[in-house]
């Protein structure tokens, strides 16, 4: 691998893999925030899965929170971070009925699948439910993967799942959150990643 690749996927890594990362569970934040009965079941979730351990310490648990996942894909069809995603046609492509010759650069628009009607009805809806009817079907095999597909899937994919898995059930488990008195709108923010612009959320101890 030459010395640009590396520093690349260093970069890629660091910069856009942890930003990915928590963008991703503060959107999940904002959507639990404004879904009292959504929050209240997934506390009940993790509630009953830690008993009185304060820590989530056996990620190897997986299944432990189908409730967490449903809300965890849901808020990624809806709120992706990597919207878009650039790609380069290795050789020539038939496309729509076009021809695009060999190094073609593509912006795909992954957010118009996900909002696509036949694949997700009420496509508009955030509905974690779907994910739960849908079980067998695990969200990498639906489309749009939100962590790309192919040779060049996201390498931190499995991390990133895990590290959203333990913070959203260590904040559930442990605080309150709203959003503060006067916050403003939350708005969608894009500059290489989608990011919640104005999130603020007041955190107070559960009692
Ligand atoms: C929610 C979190 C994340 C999302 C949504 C995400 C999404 C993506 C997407 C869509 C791609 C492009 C895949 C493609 O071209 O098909 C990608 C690539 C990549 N991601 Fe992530 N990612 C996340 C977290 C992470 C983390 C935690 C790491 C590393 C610790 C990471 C490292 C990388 C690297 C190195 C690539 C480039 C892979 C290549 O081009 O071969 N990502 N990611």
């Amino acid at each position: 691998m030459a010395l640009h690749d590396s520093l690349g996927n260093t970069l890629t890594a660091l910069l856009a893999g942890e930003d990915a990362t928590a963008l991703s569970v503060g959107w999940m934040i904002h959507e639990l925030a404004g879904r009292p009965e959504q929050l209240e079941r997934l506390r009940a979730e993790v509630d009953a899965a830690l008993g009185d351990d304060p820590l989530w310490t056996d990620p190897e648990q997986r299944d432990a929170f189908p409730w967490l996942d449903a809300v965890m894909q849901e808020t990624m069809r809806l709120r992706p971070v990597a919207p878009i995603q650039g790609m380069t046609a290795n050789e020539d492509v038939e496309l729509g009925g076009r021809h695009f010759p060999a190094r073609t650069n593509f912006m795909m628009a992954m957010r118009a699948l996900s909002l696509k009607e036949e694949i997700y009805p009420e496509e508009q809806t955030f509905r974690p439910e779907r994910w739960l009817e849908a079980r067998d079907v695990h969200f990498t095999q639906k489309p749009p993967h939100p962590f790309g597909g192919g040779k060049r899937t996201c390498p931190g994919m499995n991390l990133a799942l895990l590290e959203i898995r333990s913070v959203i059930a260590m904040l559930v488990h442990h605080f309150d959150f709203q959003p503060p008195p006067g916050a403003r709108p939350v708005e969608e923010r894009f500059a290489f990643t989608m990011r919640p612009e104005n999130l603020r959320m007041q955190m107070r101890l559960r009692g």
